[in-house]
């Protein structure tokens, strides 16, 4: 493992005002995403949309690092650039989504586990020569009546683990993944309590992996009401909860935390993330940013639509809320910024 390295990549991924863009939805996710707007659900597509979002002018600013789906490292942008190398030359650091997915978790009906460390170590080797200088494993919790289980939990933190000292022996940052998901009707409580346990098996399991907490970025979820709950914590609550959490659990030497979005609306992931950097002031020991999909997403790809006349509209929207959230974390997202630059 080489340290120094790590070290290097996890600060410049995020550096003093950047956040990172995920774009590593799975080909059925990306469908699902396309056919929901009428978008055909093709390989030549997806580059298309893809090739849209890393030859937005001027993303660099705003984006570090911009985690990549297999697909996508494998393919050239319609330029004939490989993608890797697009998003070297905007600025951008190239990672890499290296988990299989989340299977139902045998034995625990509804709760589920990630895989993919099979075959993980030459599959790391490949995509360090693709490029890749980071890499994401995602690990999924679901909040029910009567979960999560400490299996559910004991097995994904271990997995994500073991995960993480694969890429940091391989080169390679790993960011760090569990997402307490936001369906169902629980309660912000609720969220906070699940999200504590969380990371606290989390950090145990990196401990006893040897992961060096130096070299990796953590990518939590916010606290929050869940979807379906009546009563919906508000901005400064979220923020207040959220910070109480990662204090109790992250310890000081992970550079960087960078928030899933989760399916919160592009607004309200920027006000929340902007409220924890206005409440904090500079009391944090992490850098505290963003990871988003559709919060960044979204708004584009509905602005695409698969049109090619549609691609500089779509830049601006994407570049737009990439400007936002970098804005929040640095607590300088107002709400006028909606009404500018779109
Ligand atoms: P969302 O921001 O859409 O939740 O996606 C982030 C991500 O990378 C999930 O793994």
């Amino acid at each position: 493992m080489n340290a120094q390295e790590l070290i290097a990549t996890a600060a410049a991924m995020v550096g003093t005002d950047k956040g990172l863009l995920a774009m590593d939805e799975s080909t059925a996710t990306c469908n699902k995403r396309f056919a929901a707007l009428g978008i055909a659900q093709t390989e030549e597509m997806r580059r298309a949309y893809r090739d849209m979002i890393v030859t937005a002018p001027g993303l660099g600013r705003s984006i570090g690092g911009a985690i990549l789906a297999d697909e996508t490292i494998r393919q050239r942008t319609l330029a004939g650039v490989p993608f890797a190398q697009a998003l070297a030359g905007a600025g951008i650091i190239p990672g890499i989504k290296v988990d299989a997915g989340a299977k139902e978790l045998a034995g625990h009906p509804g709760e589920k586990i990630t895989e993919g460390l099979d075959g993980l170590r030459e599959r790391l080797a490949e995509y360090r020569g693709l490029g890749a200088r980071f890499a994401k494993w995602r690990a999924v919790i679901t909040i029910g009546d009567a979960i999560p289980g400490r299996a559910c939990i004991a097995a994904n933190a271990h997995a994500l683990a073991r995960y993480a000292a694969l890429c940091q022996e391989a080169g390679i940052v790993p960011i760090v993944e569990p997402e307490v998901l936001m369906d169902g009707a629980h309660t912000l409580a609720r969220c906070a309590v699940v999200t504590e346990e969380t990371l606290h098996a989390v950090f145990a399991q990196l401990n006893k992996q040897g992961v060096l907490l130096e070299g990796m970025v953590l990518k939590p979820n916010m606290v929050l009401s869940a979807l379906d709950c009546a009563q919906q914590g508000g901005v400064d609550e979220v923020a207040d909860a959220t910070l109480r959490v990662l204090r109790r659990c992250v310890p000081g030497a992970v550079p960087a935390i960078a928030f899933l979005s989760g399916g919160q609306s592009a607004g309200l992931a920027s006000a929340r993330l902007n409220a924890m950097h206005v409440r904090a002031g500079s009391s944090l020991p992490w850098q505290l940013t963003f990871s988003f999909a559709r919060a960044i997403q979204q708004p584009a790809l509905e602005l695409w639509r698969g049109d090619s006349a549609n691609v500089g509209a779509a830049q601006q929207a994407l570049s737009h809320r990439a400007a936002c959230n970098a804005a929040a974390r640095q607590g300088q997202y107002a709400e006028a910024m909606e009404r500018q630059g779109r």
